[in-house]
């Protein structure tokens, strides 16, 4: 089945903890699983980054209903493309914290946030393209 991957980039509402983070975690890779999306969430200092990974109409749906969660505001889609594989296959979802400064491959996370954020381009590549490239290798 063909699918498309989508990324935005959001702000929260209020400074997240650990805790609330990962009650985000366990709903979406709870409810993801079900409807056969998979991906990747990225929080760094009040900003969160997620790729949703799933069949077209499955994703605008969940978009539609995570971009009213009163815990984030200004969602801005950054990338709505076809894929012909997925790159986040081995999570319904997956939680990267990266106030907690431990990630593999943090400068270049922490890189692509503050693009996002700004509307910058990493070189010639989107901060979107550039994350699913470092994802991809
Ligand atoms: C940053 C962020 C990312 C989220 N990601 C997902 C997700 O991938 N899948 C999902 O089902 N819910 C996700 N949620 C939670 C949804 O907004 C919603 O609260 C949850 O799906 C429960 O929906 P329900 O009230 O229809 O049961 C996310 C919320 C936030 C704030």
């Amino acid at each position: 089945m063909s699918i498309n991957q989508l990324i935005y980039i959001s702000q929260a509402t209020r400074k997240m903890s650990s805790e609330d983070l990962l009650d985000i975690l366990k709903i979406a890779k709870e409810k993801n699983q079900k409807i056969d999306v998979t991906g990747s969430l990225f929080y760094n200092g009040g900003w969160f980054l997620q790729v949703l990974e799933g069949p077209l109409s499955t994703l605008n749906t969940l978009y539609k209903k995570i971009e009213k969660d009163p815990r984030h505001k200004n969602s801005r889609i950054l990338y709505n493309e076809p894929a012909s594989f997925r790159t986040f296959t081995r999570w319904s979802m997956n939680m990267t914290n990266l106030d907690d400064r431990q990630a593999d491959k943090y400068n270049q996370l922490v890189e692509i946030i503050e693009a996002a954020k700004t509307n910058r381009k990493i070189g010639a590549a989107s901060p979107a393209v550039t994350l699913l490239k470092i994802f991809k290798e």
